[in-house]
C-alpha cells in the first residue's frame, strides 16, 4: 500500500478531543446479570469498566467541540466532515447530517462504515481530500456498540461500549504529517462479526482473535514498510482496543514494546471508532508525544477490515494554509 505521495499537499492534526458518557457500567455491575466474574474479565479482556449511554451524534458532537476548541477552527471554516461510525443514529440520513447541522458547520457530510477499522478509514480520507483541496476537515469516529449488543451474552456484553473522538486536520504547505496507510479488506470472514439490521453483535471471538492479530500486524508492517521506517523508529503505537491480549500479541510480531502501546480499554472498553482517536487523545493528553515521533495508527474489525497509518507527529516545519488565501473555500 502505498506512501504518501511525494508532492502531494499535506496535512496536520491541530485539535483533537474526546467524549465518554457519564454512566460507567463495571465488570461487578456485569456479574449482577452474567455468568461472569471481574477476574475474568480482566484476565481474558484487560477491561474493568466502561462508558456506556447517548447516542453517536450526542457523543460526535461533544468530542468534535472539543477538538474545534482547540484547533481554533471555526466550524464555518471546514471544508468537510467524515464522521466514521457503524452505529449510526438512523439508517438515512448519514448521522454526519445532524452532527454537521448541531456544530453550524456549512460543508460536504458523510458517514465512513468500516467498522473498528474506521476511524484510520476516515483519518486517510480526510488527507485524501486535502490532496485535491479541501483545506480543514473535521473527522469523527464515534460509536455506541451499547445499542447493539445483547446484554444477555457474556461472550459480547462483557466487551462492547460507547465513546467518540475526534480531529481537526489542516492542509498545510508542506509534506504534512502523513508518511504511509494502508487499508484492508477480507469480506469472505464477514460471518465470523456481524450485527443484522435491528439485531445484535454476533461473534466467532476465539476466530476472531487470531485473526485480528495477524492482519493487524501485516497491515502495521505494510505501512512501516511504505514509510521506510523500521518497527524500532515507533515511538507510541496506537491499537484498537479490543483486547489487551490482542494488543499484546500484535506488538510482540511487530517488534515494538507494548510500554509504547497506548491503552485506554481498561476503562473504555471496545467502541470501535473511537478506540483509536480514544486512546491517541489519552496519549496527548499524557504528553506521551513530541515533534518529531513517529506514530502507528494500526485498526481492524468487522469485515474483516484492517488499516493502518503512520505520522510524523508534530510539524514544525509546515505552515498552516491561509484561510484568506482561496476564495472558494479550497475546494477545486
Ligand atoms: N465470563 C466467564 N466465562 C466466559 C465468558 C465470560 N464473560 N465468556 C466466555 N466464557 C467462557 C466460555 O464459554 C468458555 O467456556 P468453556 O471452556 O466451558 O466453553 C471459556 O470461557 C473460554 O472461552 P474462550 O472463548 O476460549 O475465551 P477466550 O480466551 O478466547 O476469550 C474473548 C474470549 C471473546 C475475550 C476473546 O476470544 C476475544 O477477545 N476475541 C476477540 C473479540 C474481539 O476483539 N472482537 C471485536 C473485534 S473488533
Amino acid at each position: 500500500m502505498p506512501a504518501t505521495m511525494p508532492g502531494a499537499r499535506g496535512a496536520v492534526i491541530t485539535g483533537w478531543g474526546s467524549a465518554l458518557p457519564e454512566k460507567v457500567v463495571t465488570n461487578a455491575d456485569l456479574t449482577k446479570t452474567l455468568d461472569t466474574s471481574d477476574e475474568w474479565i480482566k484476565e481474558r479482556s484487560g477491561i474493568s469498566e466502561r462508558h456506556v449511554g447517548g447516542t453517536t451524534a450526542e457523543l460526535s458532537i461533544e468530542s468534535a467541540r472539543r477538538a474545534l476548541a482547540m484547533s481554533g477552527v471555526d466550524p464555518s471554516e471546514i471544508d468537510a466532515l467524515v464522521l466514521s461510525t457503524t452505529t449510526p443514529d438512523r439508517t438515512v440520513p448519514a448521522t454526519s447530517a445532524h452532527v454537521q447541522n448541531a456544530l453550524g458547520l456549512s460543508c460536504g457530510a458523510f458517514d465512513v462504515n468500516a467498522a473498528c477499522s474506521g476511524f484510520v478509514y476516515a483519518l486517510t480520507v480526510a488527507h485524501g481530500l486535502i490532496a485535491i483541496g479541501a483545506r480543514k476537515v473535521l473527522v469523527i469516529g464515534t460509536d455506541t456498540l451499547s445499542r447493539i449488543t445483547d446484554w444477555t451474552d457474556r461472550n459480547t456484553a462483557v466487551l462492547f461500549a460507547d465513546g467518540s473522538g475526534a480531529v481537526v486536520l489542516e492542509a498545510v504547505d508542506g509534506p504534512g504529517q502523513l508518511l504511509a496507510w494502508d487499508l484492508d479488506s477480507d469480506g469472505s470472514a464477514e460471518d465470523l462479526l456481524y450485527s443484522d439490521i435491528g439485531g445484535h453483535i454476533q461473534m466467532e471471538g476465539k476466530e476472531v482473535f487470531r485473526r485480528a492479530v495477524r492482519i493487524m500486524v501485516d497491515s502495521g508492517q505494510k505501512s512501516l514498510t511504505a514509510a521506510g521506517v523500521d518497527a524500532d523508529d515507533i515511538a507510541l503505537v496506537v491499537p484498537h482496543q479490543a483486547n489487551i491480549r490482542i494488543i499484546q500479541a500484535a506488538c510482540e510480531r511487530l517488534g515494538i514494546p507494548i510500554e509504547k502501546a497506548a491503552t485506554v480499554l481498561h476503562y473504555t472498553g471496545n467502541t470501535s471508532s473511537a478506540s483509536i482517536p480514544l486512546a491517541l487523545v489519552d496519549a496527548l493528553n499524557n504528553d506521551r508525544l513530541r515533534d518529531g515521533d513517529l506514530v502507528l495508527l494500526v485498526g481492524f474489525g468487522a469485515g474483516m477490515t484492517a488499516a493502518s497509518a503512520v505520522l510524523r507527529w508534530g510539524n514544525p516545519e509546515a505552515k498552516a494554509i491561509d484561510s484568506s488565501l482561496t476564495e472558494s473555500g479550497g475546494r477545486p
